[in-house]
């Protein structure tokens, strides 16, 4: 396995191996590695014939200060997991690699990011476009591959690959959970005890609301879920809709769309968990 923490470098290596006819997969992360990120490397090793994934901890897209001080950064545990599992490139670069000069691009997602993330984490969805767009420049990829769990980023990035436009593949990936179902995440490993053991209640919600969404109406399948989680006294909903999956629309009517999700975010422990069920 090779580890660039140089444009050029990576560049020139990703070009030699396109030129003998390889397909790039990439899978760009934050590092603090889990099951749910070696899922994406299996995909992108299911589907390419070289895997490049970034490891780089993205500070313009943490709108809260304290996120990013605790954001969890694991890097020689990284690499050990990524070599295990024979990934073939590992790009880690600095924040002056990535950001020679100031960030000024913005980017209208329209009411893609009008929505659940979007208004509460301002900034965020651009700062991830820009960190996105710039790999993408990088490693000009084939296929590019992202967890469902952020469901949102994944709408967005589809949208910025459409508006550039950029000739790359975006695959999205399911959500790994822990045998309890707890949604994999990097954040988990700040949760308390206590916390990790109460977390798994939130998909075990979700779940409970897929039956009742075919007899209750999309009102009461949402009061279901925020007042169940909210009755435990230990969590604070953020947010929770239900949405179309292409627009991320929230529907008030189950006949309003095709495919329809369930989307979360909610604080334990001074955590901020986020998870997806898909209703239709
Ligand atoms: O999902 C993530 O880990 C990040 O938002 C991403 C896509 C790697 C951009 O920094």
């Amino acid at each position: 396995m090779e580890v660039y923490t140089r444009i050029p470098d990576l560049k020139s290596t990703l070009s030699h191996h396109r030129i003998n006819g390889r397909t790039v997969g990439f899978v760009p992360t934050m590092g603090a590695l889990h099951e749910g990120h070696l899922s994406l490397v299996n995909a992108a090793q299911m589907l390419c014939d070289v895997v490049v994934v970034s490891i780089f901890v993205n500070p313009i897209q943490f709108n809260n200060p304290e996120d990013l001080e605790k954001y969890p950064r694991t890097l020689r545990a990284d690499l050990e997991k990524l070599q295990a599992i024979d990934c073939d490139m590992v790009f880690v670069p600095s924040v002056e690699e990535m950001y020679p000069e100031p960030v000024t691009e913005t980017y209208d997602f329209g009411e893609l990011d009008a929505v659940m993330e979007g208004p509460r984490r301002p900034g965020h969805f651009a700062g991830v476009a820009a960190v996105v767009r710039r790999l993408f420049e990088i490693v000009e990829p084939n296929k590019a591959f992202f967890g469902e769990k952020d469901f949102q980023q994944l709408a967005i990035i589809r949208q910025l690959v459409k508006q550039l436009p950029m000739d790359i593949d975006i695959i999205g990936c399911p959500v790994v959970r822990a045998k309890d179902g707890l949604a994999l995440s990097s954040r988990n490993m700040r949760l308390s005890d206590r916390g990790r053991r109460i977390a798994p209640q939130i998909y075990a919600t979700l779940q409970n609301a897929i039956p009742r969404s075919h007899c209750k109406s999309v009102d009461e399948v949402k009061r279901y879920v925020i007042g169940s989680l909210e009755c435990m006294q230990v969590f604070d909903i953020e947010y929770f809709e239900i949405v179309n999956d292409t627009t991320l629309q929230p529907i008030s009517d189950w006949s309003e769309a095709q495919g329809i999700v369930g989307c979360i975010a909610a604080w334990l422990d001074g955590v901020r968990l986020i998870d997806v069920i898909r209703f239709r």
